[in-house]
């Protein structure tokens, strides 16, 4: 059986004072206690040290929303995946729509970043998922086929036994429509297919397939019991605390 992964996307929110009320508030124990389920918090860059610091053997896992995709150097502005291990930086989000839409990021550049994480011991969520226009034409099938081809295939069984999925539809991503868990199960499986035909049963079986967008408490009962669903990735209602610890009890 696959542990579920509960992980909470904080994008761009919260100063350092509300950082610390969610600390403050969130109960960190209960949490970590509940059996067959891990407990990722991926803040801003700035505050990875510290959250990093305060979860240290308490059960919490710390993850990046980004990464550069050089080594080190002269790249103002830059964040290096030997950085974030420095840190014990475990997972970091590659491929999120708001980086492909905001920041131009493609596929190419993905798997650059992919590769640079893996180098590190840091497990890539890499993100899938199509917009409205295309589900509506039928395409998502192809959409998220694509993605994965582009950025996941040149990886070694071993590589991408270290990654997870997380299945982000573009149109449910912050706007209250979640996927329905039928939705979210035909894509899940059909993303497991993907990965089993290219490298095997055994690999896919274990690997962990999030779900994310608009995903909080009243439905992700409902989406992480699907057969194929192995947890979420979850924005908005991650960034309090009381209702993310009520998300991550119903996994
Ligand atoms: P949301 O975001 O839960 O606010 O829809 C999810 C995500 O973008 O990872």
């Amino acid at each position: 059986m696959r542990q579920k992964l509960i992980a909470a996307n904080w994008k761009m929110n919260k100063t350092l004072e509300e950082v610390n009320d969610f600390l403050h508030n969130f109960n960190y124990a209960e949490a970590s206690n509940i059996s067959d389920v891990k407990v990722l918090i991926c803040p801003p860059h700035v505050y990875l040290f510290h959250l990093s610091e305060f979860y240290r053997d308490k059960g919490i896992a710390v993850g990046a929303q980004n990464v550069s995709a050089y080594i080190s150097g002269a790249y103002t502005g830059e964040i290096s995946a030997s950085m974030l291990k420095s840190l014990s930086i475990k997972f970091c989000i590659t491929g999120h729509s708001e980086r492909r839409k905001y920041f131009g990021e493609e596929d190419k550049l993905l798997s650059e970043k992919i590769n640079i994480l893996l180098y590190n011991d840091i497990i890539p969520i890499y993100c899938c998922g199509e917009l409205i226009e295309e589900r509506k034409q039928g395409k998502h099938f192809e959409v998220v086929k694509t993605q994965i081809k582009n950025a996941l295939f040149h990886l070694t069984p071993s590589q991408i036994s270290n990654l997870v999925i997380a299945y982000e539809p573009v149109w449910a991503i912050g706007t209250g429509v979640n996927a329905t868990p039928e939705e979210a199960q035909e894509m899940h499986a059909y993303i497991r297919k993907i990965i089993d035909n290219s490298f095997g049963s055994e690999i896919s079986q274990k690997m962990l397939i999030l779900y994310g967008g608009s995903c909080n408490s009243s439905n992700s009962k409902e989406l992480f019991s699907c057969p194929d669903v192995d947890g979420g990735l979850v924005g908005g209602a991650s960034l309090q605390s009381d209702e993310f610890l009520n998300i991550i009890k119903t996994a």
